[in-house]
């Protein structure tokens, strides 16, 4: 597994427009109203990276504090909040019940579950909204090569997801009214694979997976075959629960 902080040095200058989801402003909205936060909430944004998530509550809450181990990422975060902390998630520089809200987009596929997910029980404030948004796979017809496919495109991914694993770990810490809500995302193969931090063979593995992928996966996946391009409509599932 590649150093998750290596991986994230080489893809910040691109990251911004490395898929579609990433811009996406009506999942980045949607993360906002799951998370409840009003104007004197204060909100923990995890793994900001260039903080497109902090943005849309900065202004709109009391505070919000974005948290990375990346600083070539947070080079591209300025202004997006109101305080950036450079620490993992494993080990939250805060006291107990610190926050009204707690994101996090697509970074826990990079940390230990184990432990990031007592640290944001515990960085919660009683009554406090967790809001988490990740890329899984559909289901038991389509993981291996979803997961074959998101180990070349990120080295550093620690954690191959399923759509039910994030909100049964909330459920496991003791978070209560948990629930699940899927958004597809039609993806660009090839604005997905161009990151800046995967060498072009793994590029030309990825596409070479989609073209031999089953029938099954294909269908899943509603991939298309376009003259220079494959889309792919991509599952992220928002789990959300209250402490
Ligand atoms: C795919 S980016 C997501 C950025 C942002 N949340 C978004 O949705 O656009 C993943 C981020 O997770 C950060 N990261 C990886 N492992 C981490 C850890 N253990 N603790 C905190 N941040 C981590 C990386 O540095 C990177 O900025």
């Amino acid at each position: 597994m590649e150093n998750a902080s290596i991986h994230f040095r080489n893809r910040a200058a691109k990251y911004n427009h490395s898929s579609n989801w990433v811009e996406d402003q009506t999942l980045i909205r949607r993360i906002y109203e799951l998370s409840g936060a009003g104007p004197d909430a204060l909100v923990l944004d995890i793994a900001t990276g260039t903080g497109l998530i902090a943005r849309e509550f900065f202004g709109k809450v009391k505070k919000v504090v974005g948290l990375d181990i990346s600083p070539e990422m947070a080079q591209y975060a300025e202004g997006c909040m109101d305080e950036i902390v450079f620490a993992p998630v494993e080990e939250l520089p805060f006291p107990n019940d610190s926050f009204d809200a707690v994101v996090c987009r697509q970074g826990l596929q990079f940390a230990r579950l184990d432990k990031a997910i007592p640290e944001i029980y515990r960085v919660l404030k009683p009554g406090g909204t967790v809001v988490l948004c990740h890329l899984t796979a559909y289901g038991t017809s389509d993981r291996e090569l979803a997961f074959a496919i998101q180990k070349l495109r990120n080295p550093a991914r620690r954690n191959y997801l399923m759509p039910s694993d994030m909100s049964t770990a909330l459920k496991n810490q003791g978070f209560q009214n948990v629930a699940d809500l899927e958004y597809v995302t039609e993806e660009s193969v090839n604005k997905w694979i161009d990151n800046g931090a995967i060498p072009r063979e793994n590029m030309d593995a990825i596409r070479d997976l989609y073209r031999s992928a089953d029938e099954e996966f294909k269908r899943i996946h509603n991939i298309r075959f376009t003259s220079d391009d494959i889309l792919d409509d991509m599952l992220l599932v928002l789990a959300t629960g209250r402490k």
